[in-house]
């Protein structure tokens, strides 16, 4: 019995995320596979009792990888449970309507997609002002100041509520053994 756990990464939070997941599955008892979504050999049928999808928002959206993964596999997918975890900044702003529009993500997937993600979990981000360059620093800057993360710029600031995420994955879990079960 086996979990796939994949990530998609621009600047790394999301695979510290998935590895953070990945260890929680192992945890409860799942064997787990781990990897970028970009590389090639995740064929789910018969292979996989669960897959957990871990993709940050930039300018937007996921990145087309994750939407090319869904819609290549979304028959078997929809056999075993699936489930996103959704990381954003947005979700982290004290404003209502930066939150509403992080939430609308993933159905924007789904309808790109055309798979239904049964089960999201919203992760806040990270800020890496430290690794940006010159022109990223300014634009998430700009980002930060809208969506509600910090504008200090000396530092690299981490969002992520790792109980909730842990919570989230526990109750994945049980899904995937509830399944095997079935
Ligand atoms: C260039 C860039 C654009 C981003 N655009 C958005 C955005 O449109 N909305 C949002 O909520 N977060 C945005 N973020 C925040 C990311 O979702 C957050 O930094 C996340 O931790 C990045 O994950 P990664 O390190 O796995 O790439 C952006 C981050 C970067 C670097």
């Amino acid at each position: 019995m086996t979990v796939l756990v994949l990530y998609a990464t621009i600047e790394g939070h999301t695979r510290k995320i998935a590895e953070r997941a990945a260890a929680k599955l192992e945890e409860a008892g799942q064997a787990v596979v781990l990897g970028d979504v970009r590389e090639p050999g995740f064929a789910i049928p018969g292979r996989f009792d669960g897959v957990l999808i871990c993709a940050p928002i930039h300018i937007g959206r996921y990145p087309s990888s994750v939407a090319q993964f869904l819609i290549d596999w979304k028959h078997a997918l929809a056999q075993v449970p699936t489930a996103l975890v959704s990381v954003s900044l947005a979700i982290h702003s004290e404003s209502a309507e930066e939150r509403a529009e992080a939430e609308s993500y993933p159905a924007k997937l789904e309808k790109k997609t055309g798979f239904h993600i049964p089960k999201v979990h919203h992760a806040a981000g990270a800020l890496k002002y430290l690794e940006y360059d010159f022109f990223k620093r300014a634009l998430m800057r700009q980002i930060a100041a809208k969506e509600g993360g910090s504008v200090d710029t000396s530092v690299d600031h981490e969002f992520t509520d790792w109980a909730a995420l842990d919570a989230f994955v526990q109750n994945f879990a049980d899904d995937v053994a509830l399944a095997e079960k079935a």
